[in-house]
């Protein structure tokens, strides 16, 4: 099935908010323990280090998981989409703990170095993050190289990288199946952005090609389960 971009940010009210009341705490759950799996060396970190980011936060579904699985590390979540971060940060005063943890910046990438200049000097600030992760912003970039970089960007040596996101079927008879049993229930805002989400989705092949163009052939792509593809490892 050839790959159709969809629209990048998903920053209408409407469709942010169904997103953030969908619920996919089972999913990502088993993404944030999968992630710790590769890297945990039985700190209060998970070995994930001082300073996660996490790259298309979203409603902070990811994040808020992380800082509280990784309660030594600081997480930042980056969004491009203004009604994503206005719910990441009701969520975040909503959590005595997130208020220390996480910080949310909006950040369109590419414009990733407007990160740095906007985080406040200290902690939140050092030779750059100990863990860089993302799920489910590969497929909404029209050029993926754009990650990649931000990835180079953001990351200190030696950090581990993380990264999760659906696969393209190869076909939209698949492409619908998929949609049909996943979306069942969902409201139909949800189930249209999920197919157009399917039809901008990689495959393995492209994400391995994506990495080497990128010199990051260090980092690992695999497909996980029959949606999804995950991309790990440590930077030199
Ligand atoms: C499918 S959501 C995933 C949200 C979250 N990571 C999660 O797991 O629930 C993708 C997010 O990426 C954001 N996004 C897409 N393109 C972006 C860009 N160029 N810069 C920053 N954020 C972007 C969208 O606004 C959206 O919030």
């Amino acid at each position: 099935m050839e790959r159709i971009c969809e629209p990048e940010l998903m920053d209408d009210a409407a469709q942010a908010q169904a997103y953030a009341e969908a619920d996919f705490a089972a999913a990502d759950a088993a993404m944030v323990e999968r992630m710790i799996e590769h890297f945990d060396d039985g700190s209060d970190t998970c070995g994930l280090g001082p300073r996660i980011v996490d790259l298309g936060c979203g409603p902070g579904n990811i994040t808020f998981r992380l800082a509280d699985r990784c309660r030594g590390s600081l997480v930042l979540g980056i969004d491009g989409s203004e009604p994503m971060l206005a719910i990441a940060e009701a969520r975040r005063r909503m959590g005595a703990g997130w208020r220390h943890s996480v910080r949310l910046l909006q950040v369109l990438l590419p414009a990733i170095d407007q990160a740095r200049t906007a985080l406040p000097a200290g902690d939140w600030l050092g030779e750059g993050f100990s863990a860089v992760v993302s799920n489910s912003l590969l497929h909404h970039l029209h050029d993926p190289a754009v990650l990649w970089d931000a990835v180079r960007r953001l990351a200190a040596p030696g950090a581990a990288v993380y990264l999760q996101d659906l696969r393209r079927p190869p076909t939209p008879e698949a492409a619908d199946a998929f949609t049909a049993a996943e979306m069942a229930s969902a409201p139909e805002v949800l189930r249209r952005d999920y197919r157009h989400s399917l039809q901008a989705a990689f495959t393995k092949a492209e994400v391995a090609e994506q990495l080497e163009r990128a010199d990051l052939e260090g980092l690992q792509v695999q497909e996980v389960g029959p949606k999804y593809l995950e991309v790990w490892g440590r930077l030199a």
